[in-house]
Parts: structure tokens; C-alpha cells; sequence
């Protein structure tokens, strides 16, 4: 009878050990009962990134990199995308199970009544530099936002902690609207609360003199995508946002540091880059050359790859049917062409297939963004926008896990050992 146990020995001791094997691991401090001496510390894994290691239990999101599923809380990607709103997806992630109408109707109208900020917050935004990037005054003022909020650090109460998602959920699109018209030097526009969430997103956003006449595909395709964005599991921001949170402090600063990682150009801050890539290249003439700098190191083919997904990324395949209904209401953007003539070489390409990289969310998402009229530098907030659902949930799920502690990762120290100090004259 097979047993769920990993037998290890230890060649330089000549030691035996037998560790339980659950759910296709094994735990880290099982390990450490592995020693050559009374006073050895124990055996330690060495993983550099997470390549290979679960730091929790969640019940939130299931990706299977190899297949290119995406389901959230058991409901494919597919279908949410397909038939569901922002908010019902954002009280799946956060409680668990779609909404009743009643349970919904009491989501939104709480998300409803708190979507305006403290004024003060206005003055915060009128301190950046003209040129200052959406990402760094969003991450500003979301962290800010904690100085508003003191009883935000009551987080042992559970009906403390639903105020405080419902209150980023409420504000990060007022916040997310003040800093585009920020960029733009354009007067804040308040919240409106006869306007469903998106549709009061895009009047903060766009609306001119007090009018904006809402486009109901670029609205519906702005709601897929950050339907889409919703929640990925453990990335970098998540990751952020529970190692930050693990800490004890408040959620506005948890947040705060998720978006900070969501920022990097290797994560969300990619959809950016790859408009500045298709910009560089200019011409479809020009990808081979583009395309072979790539392949000899110089620089990544940007929208490309991804740590889970190795088959391809299922949003990217949504993301490219929006695409489609987007660039039917607007006009082709000319850089489509160049971006589809792209995929299309680096699909066919030895490098590519090789080492299984295949078009991510990113890669069409800033086209769609830029047609709906969104500069380049702003696109990471609207993935910031959609992920607020998925950071939250990770962190109320984290606050509830009874085996999480403070975040704390070992290291391999390779520094010196100790030695005295050199007075500074005599310092070489
Ligand atoms: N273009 C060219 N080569 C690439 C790319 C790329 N986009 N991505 C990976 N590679 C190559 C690497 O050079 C490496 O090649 P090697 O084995 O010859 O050294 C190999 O593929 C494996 O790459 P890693 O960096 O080990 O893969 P990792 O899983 O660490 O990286 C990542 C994933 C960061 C997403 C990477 O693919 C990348 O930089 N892509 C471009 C940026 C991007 O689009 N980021 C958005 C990710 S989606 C998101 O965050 C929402």
C-alpha cells in the first residue's frame, strides 16, 4: 500500500526521515529536523522567487498554467466575463459565492454610499509635479487614504474589515478618475451615485463640462477587462498586498503596496511598456529586426510570457474578442496591425515556442485602453482599478487563515564574517 510520505536521506549523515506529503507538497518545516549536529539550524529550502513554493492555502482563484485555466471561486474566466458584472465578480472573490439579487442590491448600494474622498485628498493630488506618473499619485493616495481611516486598524472585527473593502472598492475609482484629470489638468468631476460603478467611473473620467455620453460597448468592454483582472492568486502584487498585510497594518497600506508592485514593468506596469514597444518598432517592416534584438537578449518581447500560464493565457483570448468590439465603435488603431503582425511571427518563431511564451493579458489590453481614450502612462491604473476585488479578498482570506503569521522568508547569508572596525583615517 503506497503511503503519502517522502522518504529522504540524508548522505551526510546517513540519516532517515519520513515527512507527510498533502495536496502535492511537502511543508518547508519538516525539513528542519534534517541536521548534521545538536546545534545545526536545520535543513531549509532555497527558492528565489517562489519558483516552487505555496506560502498558503487559498480558495479563491484556480489557474492551471499548462491547460489555460482561469476560474474564479470554481466559475471559468469565460463565463464570468461573458455574464457577469464587476461588482457581482468582486462579491464572488470577497465572499465567496455569486450574489443573491438581494445580496447584491446591499453591495452596491453600500459601495454606492462611499465613493466620495476627503477633499484633503484633492490638495494631495495638486502636490505632484504636472508630470508625475498615475501609478505613483494612485499608490500615494490609496496609502493616504489610511490617515483618513484610524478605525481601518481595527482588523480583529469582521464587520470593521467589509467597511474597509467596501470602502476601497467605493473610492478607488474616485481616486483612479481624480488622477487621470490630474494628468490632464482637468477639474475634478465628484462621484455620481445615480450612475452604476462603471458608468460613474467613465463620467469622473471623461466627462466634460458635466456631460459625457456613455458608450455602452466601451463601457461593457471596460468592464470585461477589468473582469479579467479581478484576481490572478499569488502574483507579485497579491503577494505584496498578504506579506504587507501580514504585518497587522491597515488595508489602505496593504493596498498601497500592491500597488506599488502592480507599478513594475514586469507585472502590470507591462501593458505600458508594450505600447511603448509597438511605438518603437513603428512599422511592420521593422519586427524582424525587433523581433531578432529580442531573441539576442536585447530587451523582452514585452506582453509576452508569464510564470503559470505555458500553453497560453486565457484572458489574452478574451481580451483579443474585446478588442474586436472596441476597434468596431472606435476605428482601427494602426498599431493593431503591427501588434497582431507580432504575435502572429513570435507564434512561428523556435525561440518563442521553445520556451512556451505565448501573448499575456497585457498584450492587447493598452490598444483597447488607448482607443478608449486612456493615455499610456495611465493604463496600470485601470488594471489596478480591476484588481482591487482580487488584493482584498487575498487579504481577508489571509487575516483568516489561522496558519498564516507575519511574513518572513529565511535567507542564505553570503556577506562577510564578522570582523573588527576600521577607524575611517584608516580605511583603505
Ligand atoms: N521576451 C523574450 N524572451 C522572454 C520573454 C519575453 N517576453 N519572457 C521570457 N523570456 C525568456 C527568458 O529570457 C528566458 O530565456 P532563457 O531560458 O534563454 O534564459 C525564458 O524565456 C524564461 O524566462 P523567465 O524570465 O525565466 O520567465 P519568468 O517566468 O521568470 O518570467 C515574465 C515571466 C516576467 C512575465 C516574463 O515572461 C516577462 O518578462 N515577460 C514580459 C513582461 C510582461 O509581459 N509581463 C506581464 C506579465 S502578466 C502580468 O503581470 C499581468
Amino acid at each position: 500500500m503506497p503511503k503519502d510520505t517522502l522518504s529522504i536521506t540524508d548522505n551526510r549523515t546517513g540519516q532517515s526521515y519520513e515527512v507527510p506529503v498533502a495536496d502535492g507538497t511537502i511543508k518547508a518545516m519538516d525539513l528542519r529536523q534534517v541536521r548534521v549536529s545538536e546545534d545545526d539550524f536545520g535543513l531549509m529550502t532555497y527558492d528565489p522567487a517562489f519558483m516552487n513554493t505555496a506560502a498558503c492555502r487559498s480558495a479563491i482563484t484556480y489557474i492551471d498554467g499548462d491547460r489555460g485555466i482561469l476560474r474564479y471561486r470554481g466559475y471559468p474566466i469565460e463565463e464570468l466575463a461573458d455574464r457577469a458584472s464587476f461588482l457581482e465578480v468582486a462579491y464572488l472573490l470577497s465572499e465567496g459565492e455569486l450574489p443573491t439579487q438581494a445580496q447584491l442590491d446591499k453591495w452596491t448600494s453600500d459601495i454606492r454610499y462611499h465613493t466620495y474622498v476627503h477633499t484633503n485628498i484633492i490638495r494631495f493630488l495638486e502636490g505632484f509635479r504636472y508630470d508625475a506618473h498615475p501609478m505613483g499619485m494612485l499608490l500615494g493616495v490609496v496609502g493616504a487614504l489610511s490617515t483618513f481611516y484610524p478605525d481601518a486598524k481595527e482588523m480583529h472585527d469582521p464587520a470593521n474589515r467589509y467597511i474597509q473593502r467596501v470602502r476601497l472598492m467605493a473610492k478607488i475609482p474616485t481616486l483612479a478618475a481624480f488622477v487621470f484629470r490630474q494628468t490632464r489638468g482637468l477639474p475634478y468631476q465628484f462621484p455620481r451615485n445615480d450612475l452604476d460603478y462603471i458608468g460613474n467611473y467613465v463620467n469622473m473620467t471623461f466627462s466634460i463640462g458635466g456631460q459625457h455620453k456613455p458608450n455602452p460597448v466601451l463601457q461593457r468592454a471596460l468592464e470585461i477587462l477589468l473582469i479579467l483582472h479581478a484576481d490572478h492568486e499569488q502574483n507579485c502584487s497579491t503577494s505584496a498586498v498578504r506579506a504587507v498585510g501580514s504585518s497587522g497594518v491597515d488595508p489602505f497600506s496593504a493596498i498601497s503596496a500592491g500597488i506599488a508592485a502592480l507599478y513594475g514593468p514586469l507585472h502590470g506596469g507591462a501593458n505600458e511598456a508594450v505600447l511603448r514597444m509597438l511605438d518603437e518598432i513603428g512599422d511592420k517592416s521593422s519586427i524582424p529586426a525587433f523581433i531578432e534584438k529580442v531573441k539576442s537578449g536585447e530587451g523582452r518581447l514585452m506582453g509576452f510570457g508569464h510564470r503559470v500560464y505555458k500553453s497560453y493565457d486565457p484572458r489574452a483570448k478574451l481580451i483579443k474578442r474585446v478588442a474586436d468590439q472596441v476597434f468596431a465603435e472606435t476605428g482601427l488603431n494602426p498599431k493593431l496591425e503591427i501588434a497582431v503582425e507580432l504575435e502572429r511571427i513570435a507564434l512561428s518563431d523556435e525561440y518563442f515556442i521553445k520556451r512556451k511564451l505565448y501573448p499575456n493579458v497585457d498584450f492587447y489590453s493598452g490598444l483597447i485602453y488607448q482607443a478608449m481614450g486612456y493615455p499610456t502612462e495611465y493604463f496600470t491604473v485601470l488594471f489596478a482599478l480591476g484588481r482591487m476585488p482580487g488584493w482584498l479578498a487575498q487579504w481577508e482570506e489571509m487575516l483568516q487563515d489561522k496558519e498564516q503569521k507575519i511574513a518572513r522568508p529565511r535567507q542564505i547569508y553570503t556577506g562577510e564574517d564578522q570582523r573588527e572596525f576600521v577607524e575611517i583615517g584608516k580605511r583603505k
